[in-house]
């Protein structure tokens, strides 16, 4: 713990200004680089340009990768690696200069908006932290961490205006056949039976949800919490602290290596193309549309990086372990599915017609099925109140 709070600490004093958040969601991608057959750095921007991407975290300070990345619109998350975190935390002189050569050297032609302290030491944290996840209104985290290592992060997290990143694979869960989990909850498609939470009452149509929210039911229990907790009976902060997941993904083939369950029922119920594909589109889709909330939380914003850019042939145990298989692009740039993270767009009003003619255009509209409430006073989009905006 002391490792912890010295290293955030640290950073977040030597950085006041890499710490800033974006608001609303937003969804970039894993460039892990632990392959040999991978294109130059170069490409990988035009690729990442080209496919609409705007956000990737790299699993070090790569100076080739944030060179590419400059004069981009490109914003880049680097990381201290675990090897590195024990020097990094022992003297703030050598988190100093860790600072200036890997990050402040690039500014501000790469935009680094953020630095992860370890991966899965610190912050962010692996799911495997959360305990009885199902339902989720029973999630706690494990003994061991709650009150060691959890708790002071979480206090020093809040007080820094800072927010818990984790790393989250509801494919695991549903990779387990006597969890006996729905697979379209499980990738997340509308519709399906869903799930509700006995104690709660909150119904759940996606897995991820359910675990992010069990993340927000453990955070509760050490008094981190949002109001709606109150009926629990748990200390309460009005604001829940924001979650960020660092890493979540689907493999698209490939088996657990010496995985029991992989012996007994075979390769590929989970691992499979089809269920890769709709994960990561319907995870695009929901941040890209601003619908990130959660059943518990329904305002959360959810800022997610997609596990991973390419398939990597240095992981694992060979090309048919999922270690090998997490990757949207295959070495040589194809799809391995196909996927689309460019904004979606809508029609504007055109202004120049006049309020006259949009306000019978709207009525038009609000008589003819259109859903008009959100833009009735007190509306969730009733503001800016100008005829122009409620016609858009
Ligand atoms: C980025 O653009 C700036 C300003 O045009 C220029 O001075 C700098 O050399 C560029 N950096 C790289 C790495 O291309
Ligand atoms: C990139 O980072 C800047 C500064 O942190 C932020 O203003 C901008 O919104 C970010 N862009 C994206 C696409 O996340
Ligand atoms: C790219 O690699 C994949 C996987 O090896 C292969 O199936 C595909 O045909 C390749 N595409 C091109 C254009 O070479």
């Amino acid at each position: 713990m002391a490792l912890t709070r010295l290293l955030v600490f640290v950073l977040s004093a030597a950085l006041p200004l890499l710490f800033s958040l974006t608001e609303s969601g937003d969804i970039g991608v894993n460039y892990g680089r632990v392959a040999d057959d991978l294109p130059d750095t170069a490409s990988v921007v035009r690729l990442l340009q080209h496919s609409g991407i705007t956000m990737v975290r790299i699993f070090e300070a790569n100076p080739a990768v944030l060179r590419s990345l400059a004069n981009t619109s490109i914003n880049v998350t680097v990381m201290v690696p675990n090897e590195d975190l024990a020097d990094v935390a022992r003297d703030p002189s050598i988190a100093g200069d860790w600072v200036w050569n890997q990050v402040a050297v690039y500014l501000p032609a790469t935009q680094i908006n953020g630095v992860a302290v370890g991966n899965e030491v610190t912050t962010p944290i692996a799911f495997t932290a959360v305990t009885n996840s199902s339902p989720p209104s029973s999630g706690r985290f494990h003994d061991d961490l709650a009150q060691p290592v959890m708790k002071p992060m979480l206090e020093f997290l809040e007080r820094t205006g800072s927010y818990l990143t984790m790393n989250i694979f509801p494919c695991f869960a549903f990779y387990d056949p006597t969890n006996h989990i729905n697979r379209d909850y499980a990738v997340g498609n509308i519709p399906n039976p869903g799930f509700q939470d006995p104690r709660t009452g909150l119904m759940y149509s996606s897995l991820l949800d359910a675990q992010r929210d069990a993340t927000y039911y453990a955070m509760a229990k050490l008094g981190f919490s949002g109001s709606s907790e109150n009926n629990l009976g748990l200390a309460a902060k009005r604001v829940p602290m924001k979650q960020s997941i660092a890493e979540t993904g689907w493999p698209a083939r490939g088996k657990v290596w010496n995985s029991l369950e992989d012996r007994v029922h075979g390769s590929g119920r989970a691992a499979t193309l089809v269920n890769a594909q709709a994960y990561n589109n319907n995870l695009i889709n929901r941040v890209l549309s601003g619908n990130t909330g959660t059943p518990l939380h329904p305002d959360a914003d959810m800022d997610v990086y997609i596990f991973a850019l390419f398939n990597e042939n240095g992981k694992g145990q060979g090309p048919d372990d999922i270690e090998q298989n997490w990757g949207m692009f295959y070495p040589n740039m194809t799809k391995v599915y196909e996927f689309d993270f460019h904004r979606r767009s809508w029609c504007v009003a055109n202004a120049a017609v006049g309020d006259e003619r949009l306000q019978a255009a709207l009525q038009w509209a609000c008589r003819n099925g259109a859903d008009c409430g959100p833009i009735q006073p007190g509306g969730k989009c009733f503001e800016p109140n100008t005829m122009v905006a409620h016609a858009s």
